[in-house]
Protein backbone atom coordinates (compact mmCIF):
# COMPACT_ATOMS: atom_id res chain seq x y z
CA UNK A 1 0.00 0.00 0.00
CA UNK A 2 2.61 2.62 0.60
CA UNK A 3 5.13 3.78 -2.20
CA UNK A 4 8.38 4.76 -1.56
CA UNK A 5 9.55 6.01 2.01
CA UNK A 6 10.42 9.49 2.59
CA UNK A 7 13.80 9.64 4.28
CA UNK A 8 14.19 10.25 7.38
CA UNK A 9 15.71 13.16 9.30
CA UNK A 10 16.95 14.22 12.48
CA UNK A 11 14.04 15.48 14.81
CA UNK A 12 14.25 17.97 17.24
CA UNK A 13 12.17 19.19 20.30
CA UNK A 14 9.62 21.37 19.44
CA UNK A 15 10.01 25.42 19.80
CA UNK A 16 8.85 26.63 22.77
CA UNK A 17 10.26 23.44 24.35
CA UNK A 18 10.99 24.50 28.35
CA UNK A 19 13.96 22.04 27.90
CA UNK A 20 17.36 22.11 27.78
CA UNK A 21 20.89 20.15 27.74
CA UNK A 22 20.70 16.63 27.92
CA UNK A 23 17.17 16.41 29.58
CA UNK A 24 16.51 18.14 25.66
CA UNK A 25 18.57 15.77 24.23
CA UNK A 26 16.86 12.66 25.64
CA UNK A 27 13.49 14.01 25.12
CA UNK A 28 14.67 14.71 21.43
CA UNK A 29 15.51 11.22 21.37
CA UNK A 30 12.14 10.08 22.51
CA UNK A 31 10.28 12.54 19.92
CA UNK A 32 12.63 11.43 17.41
CA UNK A 33 11.60 7.44 18.22
CA UNK A 34 8.11 8.51 18.94
CA UNK A 35 7.70 10.41 14.96
CA UNK A 36 9.20 7.39 14.20
CA UNK A 37 6.60 5.09 15.68
CA UNK A 38 3.31 7.14 15.60
CA UNK A 39 3.39 8.88 11.87
CA UNK A 40 4.14 7.29 8.91
CA UNK A 41 5.43 10.49 7.41
CA UNK A 42 8.67 11.41 9.10
CA UNK A 43 9.66 14.30 6.97
CA UNK A 44 7.30 16.09 9.03
CA UNK A 45 8.91 15.99 12.42
CA UNK A 46 11.64 17.87 11.08
CA UNK A 47 9.46 20.57 10.10
CA UNK A 48 7.02 21.05 12.65
CA UNK A 49 4.03 19.57 10.44
CA UNK A 50 1.44 17.67 12.57
CA UNK A 51 -1.36 14.99 11.15
CA UNK A 52 -4.67 16.79 10.80
CA UNK A 53 -6.88 15.46 13.33
CA UNK A 54 -9.53 12.20 11.79
CA UNK A 55 -12.47 13.97 12.61
CA UNK A 56 -14.15 17.60 12.98
CA UNK A 57 -14.65 15.82 16.99
CA UNK A 58 -18.93 16.67 16.02
CA UNK A 59 -20.56 14.98 19.31
CA UNK A 60 -22.39 13.04 17.43
CA UNK A 61 -20.33 11.65 14.89
CA UNK A 62 -17.18 12.64 16.09
CA UNK A 63 -15.25 10.96 12.94
CA UNK A 64 -16.96 12.78 9.97
CA UNK A 65 -14.76 15.16 8.52
CA UNK A 66 -11.17 15.68 8.96
CA UNK A 67 -8.77 18.24 10.33
CA UNK A 68 -6.08 20.30 8.58
CA UNK A 69 -7.59 21.75 5.81
CA UNK A 70 -10.58 23.09 4.27
CA UNK A 71 -11.73 22.04 0.39
CA UNK A 72 -12.61 24.96 -2.08
CA UNK A 73 -13.81 22.22 -5.31
CA UNK A 74 -14.58 18.73 -5.73
CA UNK A 75 -14.00 17.12 -9.39
CA UNK A 76 -15.85 13.95 -9.64
CA UNK A 77 -15.01 11.65 -12.54
CA UNK A 78 -17.66 8.42 -12.14
CA UNK A 79 -18.79 5.38 -14.11
CA UNK A 80 -21.30 3.46 -13.05
CA UNK A 81 -22.52 0.05 -14.04
CA UNK A 82 -26.28 -0.79 -13.22
CA UNK A 83 -25.96 -4.09 -13.76
CA UNK A 84 -23.02 -4.83 -12.03
CA UNK A 85 -23.61 -2.27 -9.35
CA UNK A 86 -20.03 -1.14 -10.02
CA UNK A 87 -18.79 2.04 -9.53
CA UNK A 88 -15.06 3.64 -10.75
CA UNK A 89 -13.99 7.10 -9.33
CA UNK A 90 -11.66 9.57 -9.82
CA UNK A 91 -11.70 12.54 -7.19
CA UNK A 92 -9.57 15.38 -7.60
CA UNK A 93 -9.81 17.58 -4.56
CA UNK A 94 -8.92 20.89 -4.50
CA UNK A 95 -7.95 22.25 -1.03
CA UNK A 96 -5.93 24.55 1.34
CA UNK A 97 -4.03 23.32 4.64
CA UNK A 98 -4.89 25.04 7.60
CA UNK A 99 -1.74 23.87 9.88
CA UNK A 100 1.68 22.70 8.36
CA UNK A 101 0.47 18.69 7.97
CA UNK A 102 2.42 16.30 7.93
CA UNK A 103 -1.04 14.12 6.86
CA UNK A 104 -4.61 14.56 6.42
CA UNK A 105 -7.57 12.06 6.48
CA UNK A 106 -10.26 11.86 3.83
CA UNK A 107 -13.68 9.82 4.65
CA UNK A 108 -13.75 6.82 2.67
CA UNK A 109 -15.65 4.11 3.31
CA UNK A 110 -15.21 0.93 1.03
CA UNK A 111 -14.68 0.87 -2.56
CA UNK A 112 -11.15 0.01 -3.14
CA UNK A 113 -8.51 2.83 -3.46
CA UNK A 114 -5.95 2.91 -6.65
CA UNK A 115 -4.01 5.54 -6.07
CA UNK A 116 -3.80 9.06 -4.48
CA UNK A 117 -1.63 11.52 -5.49
CA UNK A 118 -1.36 15.01 -3.82
CA UNK A 119 0.31 17.88 -6.09
CA UNK A 120 0.40 15.17 -9.10
CA UNK A 121 3.27 13.17 -7.05
CA UNK A 122 2.88 9.60 -5.45
CA UNK A 123 1.34 9.89 -1.75
CA UNK A 124 1.66 6.89 0.98
CA UNK A 125 -1.94 6.30 1.76
CA UNK A 126 -3.61 3.41 4.39
CA UNK A 127 -7.05 3.08 5.64
CA UNK A 128 -8.56 2.63 8.61
CA UNK A 129 -12.15 2.52 8.78
CA UNK A 130 -13.45 5.46 7.26
CA UNK A 131 -10.31 7.72 7.48
CA UNK A 132 -8.47 7.15 4.10
CA UNK A 133 -4.84 8.36 5.81
CA UNK A 134 -2.55 10.16 3.11
CA UNK A 135 0.93 11.18 3.72
CA UNK A 136 2.07 13.36 0.77
CA UNK A 137 6.00 12.81 0.02
CA UNK A 138 5.95 16.57 1.57
CA UNK A 139 4.65 18.05 4.00
CA UNK A 140 1.98 20.61 3.33
CA UNK A 141 2.57 24.30 4.72
CA UNK A 142 -0.25 25.71 6.11
CA UNK A 143 -2.20 28.36 3.62
CA UNK A 144 -0.45 26.25 1.19
CA UNK A 145 -3.35 25.38 -1.99
CA UNK A 146 -2.94 21.41 -2.83
CA UNK A 147 -4.39 18.90 -5.16
CA UNK A 148 -5.43 15.64 -4.10
CA UNK A 149 -6.19 12.95 -6.72
CA UNK A 150 -7.93 9.56 -5.80
CA UNK A 151 -8.59 6.87 -8.08
CA UNK A 152 -11.34 4.23 -6.60
CA UNK A 153 -13.30 1.30 -7.64
CA UNK A 154 -15.96 -1.00 -6.26
CA UNK A 155 -19.40 -1.94 -5.36
CA UNK A 156 -20.25 1.23 -3.01
CA UNK A 157 -22.02 -0.45 0.20
CA UNK A 158 -24.54 1.42 1.36
CA UNK A 159 -23.95 2.85 5.35
CA UNK A 160 -26.45 2.40 8.09
CA UNK A 161 -27.48 5.23 10.29
CA UNK A 162 -28.01 5.43 13.62
CA UNK A 163 -31.55 5.24 13.29
CA UNK A 164 -31.18 2.41 10.80
CA UNK A 165 -32.06 3.82 7.53
CA UNK A 166 -29.77 3.28 4.39
CA UNK A 167 -27.33 6.43 3.47
CA UNK A 168 -24.98 7.01 0.79
CA UNK A 169 -24.72 4.98 -2.50
CA UNK A 170 -27.97 3.16 -2.57
CA UNK A 171 -28.12 0.49 -5.56
CA UNK A 172 -32.18 -0.20 -6.97
CA UNK A 173 -33.10 -2.07 -9.56
CA UNK A 174 -32.73 0.56 -12.40
CA UNK A 175 -29.66 2.75 -11.01
CA UNK A 176 -28.61 4.14 -7.31
CA UNK A 177 -30.52 6.30 -4.98
CA UNK A 178 -27.33 8.36 -4.14
CA UNK A 179 -28.18 10.45 -0.60
CA UNK A 180 -25.85 11.43 2.16
CA UNK A 181 -27.31 12.99 5.17
CA UNK A 182 -25.63 12.65 7.58
CA UNK A 183 -22.62 10.39 6.71
CA UNK A 184 -23.46 8.83 3.09
CA UNK A 185 -21.63 11.01 1.32
CA UNK A 186 -18.17 8.51 1.92
CA UNK A 187 -19.58 5.57 0.16
CA UNK A 188 -19.16 7.19 -3.06
CA UNK A 189 -16.27 9.56 -3.18
CA UNK A 190 -13.47 10.51 -0.47
CA UNK A 191 -14.25 13.96 1.29
CA UNK A 192 -13.89 16.10 4.26
CA UNK A 193 -17.25 14.45 5.16
CA UNK A 194 -18.78 17.98 7.35
CA UNK A 195 -21.14 20.57 6.76
CA UNK A 196 -18.38 22.73 8.32
CA UNK A 197 -16.91 22.39 5.11
CA UNK A 198 -18.84 23.67 1.92
CA UNK A 199 -17.45 23.56 -1.64
CA UNK A 200 -17.80 24.04 -4.93
CA UNK A 201 -18.47 21.03 -7.22
CA UNK A 202 -18.11 19.19 -10.68
CA UNK A 203 -19.23 15.96 -11.55
CA UNK A 204 -19.37 14.09 -14.98
CA UNK A 205 -20.96 10.86 -14.88
CA UNK A 206 -20.89 8.46 -17.08
CA UNK A 207 -23.38 5.10 -17.58
CA UNK A 208 -24.83 2.82 -20.29
CA UNK A 209 -26.98 4.95 -22.90
CA UNK A 210 -30.73 5.23 -22.02
CA UNK A 211 -29.97 5.58 -17.95
CA UNK A 212 -29.51 9.25 -16.64
CA UNK A 213 -26.90 10.16 -14.26
CA UNK A 214 -28.54 13.29 -12.05
CA UNK A 215 -26.45 15.25 -9.87
CA UNK A 216 -26.93 19.10 -8.18
CA UNK A 217 -26.58 22.32 -10.03
CA UNK A 218 -26.63 23.19 -13.39
CA UNK A 219 -26.47 20.14 -16.22
CA UNK A 220 -23.41 21.55 -18.95
CA UNK A 221 -23.30 18.68 -21.41
CA UNK A 222 -24.46 14.82 -22.63
CA UNK A 223 -23.27 13.54 -24.62
CA UNK A 224 -23.74 9.89 -25.83
CA UNK A 225 -21.25 7.79 -27.71
CA UNK A 226 -19.92 3.92 -28.36
CA UNK A 227 -23.17 3.32 -25.98
CA UNK A 228 -22.20 5.17 -23.33
CA UNK A 229 -23.31 8.75 -22.25
CA UNK A 230 -21.26 11.20 -19.96
CA UNK A 231 -23.15 13.75 -17.92
CA UNK A 232 -21.50 16.74 -16.79
CA UNK A 233 -22.91 18.95 -13.81
CA UNK A 234 -21.16 21.98 -11.97
CA UNK A 235 -22.30 23.11 -8.52
CA UNK A 236 -21.12 26.70 -8.40
CA UNK A 237 -22.55 27.51 -4.67
CA UNK A 238 -20.60 26.11 -1.34
CA UNK A 239 -22.58 22.55 -0.96
CA UNK A 240 -22.09 20.58 2.27
CA UNK A 241 -20.98 16.75 1.27
CA UNK A 242 -23.82 15.28 1.87
CA UNK A 243 -25.73 17.08 -0.25
CA UNK A 244 -24.14 16.03 -2.76
CA UNK A 245 -26.22 13.31 -5.27
CA UNK A 246 -25.61 11.26 -8.30
CA UNK A 247 -28.26 9.80 -8.34
CA UNK A 248 -28.67 7.00 -11.48
CA UNK A 249 -31.95 5.56 -12.69
CA UNK A 250 -33.79 5.43 -16.13
CA UNK A 251 -35.82 8.87 -16.16
CA UNK A 252 -37.81 10.77 -17.64
CA UNK A 253 -36.53 14.35 -17.77
CA UNK A 254 -38.71 17.31 -17.88
CA UNK A 255 -36.64 20.55 -18.58
CA UNK A 256 -37.96 24.50 -18.26
CA UNK A 257 -37.35 27.87 -16.77
CA UNK A 258 -39.34 29.46 -14.41
CA UNK A 259 -40.83 33.04 -15.35
CA UNK A 260 -38.03 34.18 -12.93
CA UNK A 261 -35.24 32.49 -15.24
CA UNK A 262 -34.42 29.64 -12.48
CA UNK A 263 -33.66 26.14 -14.74
CA UNK A 264 -35.73 23.39 -13.51
CA UNK A 265 -34.20 19.78 -14.16
CA UNK A 266 -36.52 17.28 -13.33
CA UNK A 267 -35.74 13.31 -13.44
CA UNK A 268 -38.62 10.92 -12.66
CA UNK A 269 -39.11 7.38 -12.74
CA UNK A 270 -41.79 6.48 -15.03
CA UNK A 271 -43.11 4.58 -12.32
CA UNK A 272 -43.96 7.23 -10.17
CA UNK A 273 -44.60 9.95 -13.02
CA UNK A 274 -48.31 10.15 -12.62
CA UNK A 275 -47.76 10.22 -8.64
CA UNK A 276 -46.00 12.77 -8.98
CA UNK A 277 -46.89 14.98 -11.73
CA UNK A 278 -49.43 17.16 -9.79
CA UNK A 279 -46.70 18.00 -6.70
CA UNK A 280 -43.86 18.78 -9.76
CA UNK A 281 -46.69 21.05 -11.48
CA UNK A 282 -46.12 23.04 -8.71
CA UNK A 283 -42.34 23.68 -8.24
CA UNK A 284 -42.34 26.76 -9.46
CA UNK A 285 -44.84 28.11 -7.46
CA UNK A 286 -43.28 26.62 -4.55
CA UNK A 287 -40.00 28.37 -5.86
CA UNK A 288 -41.76 31.77 -5.97
CA UNK A 289 -43.56 31.82 -3.07
CA UNK A 290 -40.69 30.52 -0.93
CA UNK A 291 -38.75 33.64 -2.39
CA UNK A 292 -41.36 35.97 -1.13
CA UNK A 293 -41.30 34.56 2.48
CA UNK A 294 -37.27 33.61 2.88
CA UNK A 295 -35.87 36.25 0.24
CA UNK A 296 -33.74 35.52 -2.72
CA UNK A 297 -33.50 31.58 -3.85
CA UNK A 298 -29.76 30.92 -3.09
CA UNK A 299 -28.76 28.53 -6.21
CA UNK A 300 -28.40 28.83 -10.07
CA UNK A 301 -30.66 25.58 -10.91
CA UNK A 302 -33.72 23.86 -9.00
CA UNK A 303 -35.96 20.40 -9.64
CA UNK A 304 -36.59 17.12 -8.41
CA UNK A 305 -35.62 13.46 -8.91
CA UNK A 306 -38.67 11.28 -8.33
CA UNK A 307 -37.03 7.69 -7.75
CA UNK A 308 -38.55 4.21 -7.37
CA UNK A 309 -36.96 3.35 -4.21
CA UNK A 310 -40.05 3.12 -1.46
CA UNK A 311 -37.38 1.09 0.69
CA UNK A 312 -35.33 4.06 1.44
CA UNK A 313 -38.29 5.90 3.39
CA UNK A 314 -37.41 9.20 3.08
CA UNK A 315 -36.81 12.24 0.96
CA UNK A 316 -33.51 14.33 1.05
CA UNK A 317 -33.05 18.14 0.30
CA UNK A 318 -30.24 17.26 -2.36
CA UNK A 319 -28.46 20.82 -3.37
CA UNK A 320 -31.01 22.29 -6.01
CA UNK A 321 -32.74 18.91 -6.75
CA UNK A 322 -34.37 16.81 -4.17
CA UNK A 323 -34.29 13.42 -3.74
CA UNK A 324 -37.41 11.59 -3.79
CA UNK A 325 -38.06 7.97 -2.57
CA UNK A 326 -41.26 7.93 -4.47
CA UNK A 327 -43.74 10.28 -5.84
CA UNK A 328 -44.11 13.17 -3.44
CA UNK A 329 -47.04 15.09 -1.85
CA UNK A 330 -47.12 18.99 -2.14
CA UNK A 331 -46.56 19.12 1.39
CA UNK A 332 -42.93 16.73 1.00
CA UNK A 333 -41.96 19.12 -2.11
CA UNK A 334 -42.46 22.29 0.12
CA UNK A 335 -40.15 21.03 3.01
CA UNK A 336 -37.66 19.94 0.64
CA UNK A 337 -37.62 23.27 -1.46
CA UNK A 338 -37.36 25.16 2.05
CA UNK A 339 -34.85 23.39 2.86
CA UNK A 340 -32.53 24.94 0.25
CA UNK A 341 -32.47 28.43 2.56
CA UNK A 342 -32.54 26.71 5.66
CA UNK A 343 -29.72 23.51 5.51
CA UNK A 344 -28.26 23.57 2.19
CA UNK A 345 -27.79 27.54 2.19
CA UNK A 346 -27.35 27.94 5.54
CA UNK A 347 -25.58 24.96 6.80
CA UNK A 348 -25.71 23.24 10.46
CA UNK A 349 -21.93 23.85 12.54
CA UNK A 350 -23.01 20.81 14.65
CA UNK A 351 -25.74 18.08 14.31
CA UNK A 352 -27.52 18.46 17.24
CA UNK A 353 -28.51 21.70 15.82
CA UNK A 354 -30.76 19.76 12.96
CA UNK A 355 -33.78 21.42 14.23
CA UNK A 356 -32.27 24.57 12.46
CA UNK A 357 -33.24 22.51 9.02
CA UNK A 358 -35.89 20.18 10.04
CA UNK A 359 -37.92 22.49 12.03
CA UNK A 360 -38.51 25.20 9.61
CA UNK A 361 -39.00 22.98 6.79
CA UNK A 362 -41.42 21.71 8.84
CA UNK A 363 -43.05 25.12 9.77
CA UNK A 364 -42.66 25.54 6.12
CA UNK A 365 -45.26 22.84 5.08
CA UNK A 366 -47.34 24.36 7.91
CA UNK A 367 -47.06 27.96 6.27
CA UNK A 368 -47.90 26.69 3.06
CA UNK A 369 -51.41 25.30 4.41
CA UNK A 370 -52.33 28.23 6.11
CA UNK A 371 -51.74 30.57 2.67
CA UNK A 372 -53.04 27.64 0.32
CA UNK A 373 -56.62 27.01 1.91
CA UNK A 374 -55.89 24.89 4.62
CA UNK A 375 -54.97 24.80 8.44
CA UNK A 376 -53.54 27.48 10.01
CA UNK A 377 -50.22 27.08 11.83
CA UNK A 378 -51.25 27.47 14.85
CA UNK A 379 -54.04 25.12 13.99
CA UNK A 380 -51.07 22.18 13.23
CA UNK A 381 -49.33 23.41 16.73
CA UNK A 382 -52.97 22.90 18.47
CA UNK A 383 -52.91 19.33 16.78
CA UNK A 384 -50.12 18.42 18.23
CA UNK A 385 -50.06 20.54 21.90
CA UNK A 386 -53.13 18.04 22.26
CA UNK A 387 -50.82 14.56 22.61
CA UNK A 388 -49.89 13.30 25.97
CA UNK A 389 -46.97 13.86 27.86
CA UNK A 390 -46.19 10.42 26.91
CA UNK A 391 -46.18 10.77 23.33
CA UNK A 392 -42.71 10.38 21.53
CA UNK A 393 -42.86 14.01 20.44
CA UNK A 394 -41.96 15.19 23.96
CA UNK A 395 -39.14 12.45 24.36
CA UNK A 396 -36.70 15.08 24.03
CA UNK A 397 -36.46 18.85 23.97
CA UNK A 398 -35.46 20.01 19.57
CA UNK A 399 -32.19 21.20 19.88
CA UNK A 400 -30.89 18.51 22.24
CA UNK A 401 -31.87 15.11 20.58
CA UNK A 402 -28.79 13.42 22.46
CA UNK A 403 -27.19 11.04 20.15
CA UNK A 404 -27.20 10.70 16.20
CA UNK A 405 -30.08 8.03 16.65
CA UNK A 406 -32.95 10.66 17.15
CA UNK A 407 -31.46 13.38 14.63
CA UNK A 408 -34.60 12.32 12.52
CA UNK A 409 -37.03 11.89 15.19
CA UNK A 410 -40.49 14.00 15.51
CA UNK A 411 -39.36 16.42 18.49
CA UNK A 412 -36.95 17.93 15.25
CA UNK A 413 -39.12 18.10 13.49
CA UNK A 414 -42.73 19.01 14.94
CA UNK A 415 -41.33 20.15 18.06
CA UNK A 416 -38.78 22.20 15.90
CA UNK A 417 -41.76 23.93 13.84
CA UNK A 418 -43.75 24.32 17.00
CA UNK A 419 -41.16 26.67 18.52
CA UNK A 420 -41.17 28.57 15.51
CA UNK A 421 -44.87 29.18 16.28
CA UNK A 422 -43.99 30.23 19.65
CA UNK A 423 -41.81 32.66 18.60
CA UNK A 424 -44.28 34.15 16.12
CA UNK A 425 -46.61 34.31 18.65
CA UNK A 426 -44.13 36.00 20.68
CA UNK A 427 -42.77 38.49 18.46
CA UNK A 428 -45.60 38.52 15.71
CA UNK A 429 -46.18 38.11 11.96
CA UNK A 430 -44.00 41.37 11.10
CA UNK A 431 -40.89 40.68 13.25
CA UNK A 432 -41.24 36.65 12.83
CA UNK A 433 -40.79 36.98 9.17
CA UNK A 434 -38.30 39.41 8.91
CA UNK A 435 -36.32 36.82 11.56
CA UNK A 436 -36.51 34.55 8.65
CA UNK A 437 -35.58 36.68 5.73
CA UNK A 438 -32.65 37.77 8.11
CA UNK A 439 -31.66 34.45 9.05
CA UNK A 440 -31.38 33.27 5.36
CA UNK A 441 -29.56 36.32 4.18
CA UNK A 442 -26.82 36.81 7.08
CA UNK A 443 -25.76 33.35 6.70
CA UNK A 444 -26.37 32.65 2.88
CA UNK A 445 -23.79 29.88 2.00
CA UNK A 446 -22.68 29.98 5.01
CA UNK A 447 -23.34 28.21 8.84
CA UNK A 448 -25.41 29.43 11.67
CA UNK A 449 -26.02 28.05 15.09
CA UNK A 450 -28.94 28.02 17.58
CA UNK A 451 -27.37 30.50 19.82
CA UNK A 452 -27.17 32.77 16.91
CA UNK A 453 -30.60 32.08 15.34
CA UNK A 454 -32.07 33.20 19.02
CA UNK A 455 -29.91 35.86 19.65
CA UNK A 456 -30.70 37.60 16.14
CA UNK A 457 -34.70 36.57 17.12
CA UNK A 458 -33.97 38.74 20.30
CA UNK A 459 -32.34 41.82 18.00
CA UNK A 460 -34.77 41.98 15.66
CA UNK A 461 -38.19 41.89 18.14
CA UNK A 462 -36.09 43.57 20.66
CA UNK A 463 -37.56 41.20 23.36
CA UNK A 464 -36.09 38.72 25.50
CA UNK A 465 -36.76 35.31 24.32
CA UNK A 466 -34.71 33.20 26.72
CA UNK A 467 -37.10 31.26 28.89
CA UNK A 468 -38.98 30.27 25.43
CA UNK A 469 -36.26 29.25 23.87
CA UNK A 470 -34.69 27.44 27.07
CA UNK A 471 -38.22 25.92 26.69
CA UNK A 472 -38.64 24.55 23.59
CA UNK A 473 -35.10 24.08 22.56
CA UNK A 474 -33.74 22.73 25.89
CA UNK A 475 -36.08 21.64 28.69
CA UNK A 476 -37.58 17.93 28.69
CA UNK A 477 -40.26 17.16 28.71
CA UNK A 478 -43.58 18.84 27.51
CA UNK A 479 -43.80 22.28 27.70
CA UNK A 480 -46.57 23.88 29.68
CA UNK A 481 -49.23 25.61 28.11
CA UNK A 482 -47.89 29.23 27.88
N1 LIG B 1 -33.38 15.66 5.76
C1 LIG B 1 -34.33 14.69 5.28
C2 LIG B 1 -35.67 15.38 5.33
O1 LIG B 1 -36.25 15.61 6.33
C3 LIG B 1 -34.34 13.42 6.07
C4 LIG B 1 -33.11 12.59 5.95
C5 LIG B 1 -33.23 11.34 6.75
N2 LIG B 1 -32.02 10.62 6.67
C6 LIG B 1 -31.74 9.55 7.40
N3 LIG B 1 -30.54 9.02 7.26
N4 LIG B 1 -32.62 9.04 8.22
O2 LIG B 1 -36.11 15.91 4.41
ZN1 LIG C 1 -36.30 17.79 6.20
Amino acid sequence: MFAARPALSTSRPRAGSALTGRAARTAAAALALAALVLTTGTAAADSGARPGAPGQGDPYFPLLGNGGYTVAHYDLDLGYDPAAKHLTGAAGITARAVQDLSRFDLDLSGLTVGRVRVDGRAAHWSRSGQELVVTPARPLRKGAAFRVDVAYAGVPEQITDPDGSPDGWIATDDGAFVAGEPQGAMSWFPSDNNPLDKASYSFRVTVPAGYTAVCNGVLDSQRTRGGRTTFRWRQDEPMASYLATATVGRFDVQRYRTASGVPVYNAVDPREAAGAAPALAKIPGILDWETKLFGPYPFAAAGAIVDDAHDVGYALETQTRPLYDRAPDVGTVVHEMAHQWFGDSVSLTSWQDIWLNEGFATYAEWLWEEQHGGATAQAAFDHYDALPASNGLWAFPSADPGSGADIFASPVYTRGAMTLQELRNAVGDRDFFTILRTWAREHRHGHGTTAEFTALSERVSGKHLGKLFTTWLYTAGKPAAS
